[in-house]
């Protein structure tokens, strides 16, 4: 072994022991040190290292009591076979994150927020106390593979009556968040489907398309949604969108493309719309947009939506409406995966909304985030036309669209140097910009508190370096 591997720096903080123990320790985690080797004996390595021989003791103690090395009598220490590679890899998995994290914002209007001051902690501590008991030994076992039927029953009902779908529990499967459930669906229509996507759309989306390997058009977005005359002359097989209030323009889908868009699917046997209602609670103006399951004829319509705006997304229990001949072909291909839920979190929110607090929870979470909207538009409305506001009917995002002789990149970057992290249109399109030439910025309101709106789009515009208008 070669000794010049180990260097330790006599005047480091670090005690000698610990600058060993790491350096060994990393070694053979990156393969330096090879499995079976053996370790250079203390003594000499105590000599070549010019310090004590309890320093190497000390360090090569600690590597046999974490399973780096083993000790074996009269003949050495040797590197052993890491079995711990899980514990390796958790650890560099951290290194990854810390060093993602670039920038600590002041303030954040990430479309992923919510307002966490107004959760219901008592009524949830309360059903979680109820749930988490010996009356419940059931769940401690395998429930139902599509989420137990519970639940279900509530969602089914749920939807039915507040966004007009048509289904029963039996076509319904839970799944621990839409990125979860996409891939059974992607794996549901083949590996022959090809998918239109949004342009600009939901990230998340597109990466799931990319990691399987299944091809994908992107399709314009304009004030209407998504451009159904664009999709026509592809050879799609399935289009995913957010009808009700597109990510991340906000944009809701027109009576005439929603027609347009089921007839499209009606053309050819196969073709499936996937409809992403996530944020469909929090409809502030106009009259409630059906969902187009609701108003689908034939079975063509696979409806997506979660808890984790509604809620919040650390819940992670999104759930799919299958159309019958897919829910079918789940239940032959798919039955023995098990739900990704855990059986407590489905019944603590079954009674959750069969008690009514669901809809009392949201009831006040639209008047919250309906305020918020109004602060928003009062705060912009000073700033206009070099600002304005489109995207606002629904959810927790809207879009700023700025006239500036400024690239929606560096509009970005100065709100960044300000400490306020904004999101350019730009960074959800996939190819090229097609439809927008004006910078436009995602704004996400759910995160920002009340009282703390007014001054932190003033921050935002005087980053911009946006001037009122007289
Ligand atoms: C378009 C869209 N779909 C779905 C979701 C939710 O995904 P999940 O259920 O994985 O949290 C989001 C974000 O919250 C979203 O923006």
């Amino acid at each position: 072994m070669d000794y010049l591997m180990f260097q330790l720096e006599k005047e480091a903080k670090m005690p000698l022991y610990e600058q060993l123990y790491t350096e060994i320790k990393e070694a053979i985690i990156n393969g330096t040190i090879e499995e079976g080797a053996k370790l250079p004996a203390k003594r000499k390595l105590a000599d070549y290292l010019a310090v004590s021989q309890t320093t190497i003791e000390f360090a090569y103690s600690q590597l046999v009591a974490e399973g780096f090395i083993s000790s074996e009598a009269r003949k050495g220490f040797f590197v052993q076979n890491l079995e711990e590679l899980a514990l390796i890899k958790q650890e560099s998995y951290v290194n990854v994150q810390e060093e993602k994290k670039e920038v600590d914002y002041l303030i954040d209007f990430s479309p992923g927020k919510i307002d966490t001051d107004s959760f219901p902690f008592t009524v949830w501590r309360k059903l979680a106390k109820d749930i988490i008991s010996e009356t419940n030994k059931d769940f401690l076992l395998l429930g139902d593979p599509q989420g137990d039927y519970a639940l279900r029953q509530q969602i089914a009902s749920y939807l039915y009556q507040s966004r007009g779908v048509k289904c029963t529990p039996e076509q319904i499967i839970l799944g621990s968040g839409t990125e979860q459930i996409m891939p059974l669906i992607i794996r549901l229509l083949g590996k022959d489907a090809i998918y239109g996507v949004e342009n600009p759309g939901y990230p998340l989306t597109h990466h799931l398309l990319v990691d399987d390997q299944q091809k994908s058009v992107p399709i314009s977005v304009d004030a209407e949604g998504v451009i159904v005359s664009e999709l026509e002359k592809t050879n799609a097989t399935a289009m995913y969108v957010t009808p009700s209030h597109q990510f991340p323009t906000g944009a809701v889908l027109s009576a005439s493309r929603r027609s347009q868009l089921l007839s499209w699917a009606y053309q050819k046997e196969y073709r499936y719309i996937i409809e992403d209602d996530y944020d469909s609670e929090f409809r502030y103006t106009g009259k409630p947009i059906p969902s187009l399951q609701g108003i689908d004829q034939n079975q063509r319509v696979i409806y997506l939506s979660t808890f984790s705006k509604s809620l919040m997304p650390s819940l992670r229990i999104a759930y799919a409406v299958l159309p019958k001949p897919l829910i079918l072909q789940y239940k032959q291909k798919y039955s023995y995966y098990a739900a990704t839920v855990p059986r407590m979190d489905q019944h603590l929110l079954a009674t959750f909304m069969e008690t009514g607090s669901f809809a009392k929870h949201l009831n006040k979470m639209r008047k919250i985030y309906k305020r918020k909207l109004e602060i928003i538009t009062k705060t912009i409305m000073q700033y206009e036309p070099l600002v304005t506001i489109s995207g606002e009917q629904a959810g927790m995002h809207l879009l700023l669209t700025i006239q500036s002789d400024k690239t929606e990149e560096e509009l970005v970057l100065q709100a960044k140097k300000a400490g306020i992290r904004v999101y350019g249109v730009q960074e959800y399109m996939t190819g090229k910009l097609a439809v927008f030439t004006e910078p436009k910025l995602l704004l996400g309101f759910g995160g920002i508190k009340t009282e703390e709106l007014i001054s932190s789009i003033t921050a935002l515009i005087k980053a911009l370096e946006i001037t009122k208008t007289p």
